[in-house]
């Protein structure tokens, strides 16, 4: 069975249609740990609802980005972890991860990239007027969301509501999220 990781900060749905898509046989594969900057981030619930390690920390306790990148990379490595699928991770990897996990660390992204980098991005595309929305999964190097792309899935809304746009893109995440991984499985 293969093994990965998914590196959350916020409410975690991604994660959890990862790991449900594990757990019903959709993935072959087992979510082996799922890494958390936020203590107090939703994500910790559904891990622990559902059953998988977690590895959760304040990035404040550390002097800097690799000091804790190196205590993730040690465990990714005891796993045996195969690829690492940031799921709304919002922060920058640092070079100690990227190293020792180069290109197999993916991410998704609430946009048509390389429009609308950054945090956001729904809520700047609303703003801009854009009505050809979208989800993008890339890889991840030293770049902002700059990483060659994978997978994109596009959909229309005329509308003017970041939250009606969230919701539309988080149905195809969930979806495209757990397709892509196992086609790169
Ligand atoms: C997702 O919509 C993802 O595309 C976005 O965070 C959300 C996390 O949702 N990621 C970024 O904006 C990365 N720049 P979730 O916690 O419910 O999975």
């Amino acid at each position: 069975m293969k093994k990965i990781a998914v590196f959350a900060s916020g409410n975690g749905s991604n994660f959890e249609a990862i790991a449900q898509a594990c757990a019903d046989g959709r993935l072959e594969a087992e979510v082996a740990l799922m890494v958390c900057d936020k203590p107090g981030a939703y994500v910790n619930e559904r891990a622990e609802r559902l059953g998988i390690p977690a590895f959760t920390f304040n990035p404040k306790d550390y002097s800097c980005k690799s000091g804790y990148e190196k205590i993730i990379a040690d465990k990714l490595d005891a796993l045996g972890v195969e690829l690492v699928c940031l799921a709304g991770y919002m922060r920058i990897i640092g070079d100690e991860l990227l190293n020792r996990y180069q290109g197999r660390i993916i991410n998704i992204h609430p946009s048509l990239l390389p429009a609308f980098q950054g945090a956001q991005a729904v809520e700047r595309a609303v703003e801009y007027g854009v009505k050809v929305y979208g989800i993008t999964i890339h890889r991840v190097d030293q770049t902002l969301d700059g990483g060659k792309i994978i997978a994109q899935e596009a959909f229309h809304y005329d509308g003017h509501d970041p939250e009606e746009v969230h919701a539309l893109g988080q149905v195809i995440e969930h979806r495209l999220y757990v397709d892509t991984i196992r086609k790169l499985l």
